[in-house]
């Protein structure tokens, strides 16, 4: 085996965990605090709340909503200025990936200096960033738990992924509480993000045993808690949604990803599409292109999709993807290209563009780009 690595944040999991936020700033020095979150959880009273627990420990806060879905590269420039001038020394994000992705993003300026894009793919920091705390407000990105940070860079129309191992933030805090307040389309669209997680670092050129464990068990977590999570916000199942897409953060942070995501992020760039939307899209096509170049693995995931130990790895990888195909029209997502696309017209240049994205080097088929176009022509 090649000498691996398995890097994660302290992290603190549990209904309530919010609590003990105060307790972790402390723990990392902080007493002026710039706070990163977003409009809609200051309107679910989040932000309120997490402005309470930290002041009334004393603790000053400063805050910074200026951030959307898809967080572009101004707006990370925007929130280390005012990192700097407000002499902050913590960095905390309430959010979805977006918000965490841009605390990311302001920590790597405040840090290092220059500009976003100077630090686009792997292991391009070079110093520390500010101690960062991350609460995850939704059961899908990871962002909370991984070395990963993806920013749009607005004059490029690129998401770029930045990977360093010093993005691993110190503390994680999940709270299953926070997923209460979100809608049915976001907590389908998190968990089926995550399961493009657990399935691409599975199968990833760089997965490893200690990585495996984590990648396996977000596959069966997910497929068993999907449907009981997003009909009726079962509050169990939103834990072992949170659990999943923890376990999934911590696999993928460490064995990277594959082209699925490669072509999300060039999708996204261009469209300014909600990434979870792309993958019950392109995970079955993406899923059948990559059979033959990993049987095995393939076949374990087909068995944990269909919950039957007794199938040939061959029979169990065909059949997993039809059934995974199967659930995603049950759950009345988009399947189809089309349904998120104008026109074909852009297609071959996004598959260029996703053979330059980091994540496309960890695919376990060496994949042209002419390969991802076909994908995305079966999935048109
Ligand atoms: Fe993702």
């Amino acid at each position: 085996m090649f000498i691996t690595k398995f890097a994660i944040p302290d992290i603190i999991f549990g209904h309530g965990a919010i609590l003990s936020l105060a307790q972790c700033a402390r723990r990392v020095g902080a007493r002026r605090i710039l706070l990163v979150s977003d409009k809609g959880l200051e309107a679910a009273g989040w932000v309120e709340r997490v402005i309470d627990i930290l002041e009334s420990d004393g603790l000053e806060v400063v805050y910074f909503n200026n951030v959307r879905p898809n967080p572009r590269d101004y707006q990370v420039h925007e929130g280390a200025e005012v990192y700097a001038r407000e002499r902050c020394d913590v960095i905390i994000a309430l959010g979805g990936g977006s918000s965490m992705d841009a605390a990311k993003g302001v920590g790597t300026i405040a840090g290092n200096g220059g500009r976003i894009r100077d630090y686009e793919g792997a292991n391009r920091i070079m110093r520390p960033l500010p101690p960062m705390i991350l609460i995850p407000s939704t059961a899908g990105s990871g962002s909370d738990t991984t070395q990963y940070c993806i920013i749009t860079d607005v004059e490029r129309q690129v998401k770029m992924s930045i990977i360093s191992r010093s993005l691993v933030p110190n503390i994680s805090i999940i709270d299953p509480d926070l997923l209460l307040t979100k809608s049915r389309g976001l907590i389908l669209s998190s968990a089926i993000d995550a399961l493009a997680h657990a399935v691409e670092s599975y199968v990833s050129k760089l997965a490893s045993p200690f990585t495996d464990l984590h990648s396996s068990n977000a596959i069966k977590l997910i497929i068993e808690n999907i449907k009981p999570a997003a009909a009726d916000r079962n509050i169990d199942a939103l834990e072992r949604l949170s659990i999943a897409s923890t376990s999934a953060g911590m696999a993928f942070s460490n064995a990277g990803l594959g082209s699925l995501h490669a072509l999300a992020h060039s999708l996204g760039g261009m469209y300014d599409i909600m990434h979870g939307m792309v993958h019950p899209v392109l995970l079955p096509s993406v899923m059948r292109f990559n059979m033959h170049a990993c049987a095995r693995k393939m076949g374990v995931i087909g068995r944990l999709i269909l919950g039957d130990a007794s199938r040939s790895d061959e029979n169990a990888a065909q059949a997993g993807v039809d059934k995974l195909e199967e659930l995603f029209n049950d759950l009345g997502v988009n399947t189809h290209l089309r349904q998120l696309l104008p026109d074909q017209s852009n297609l071959a240049g996004i598959c260029r563009m996703a053979t330059r994205d980091a994540c496309h080097l960890t695919n376990p088929r060496d994949a042209q780009w002419r390969d991802l176009l076909s994908i995305c022509e079966e999935a048109w």
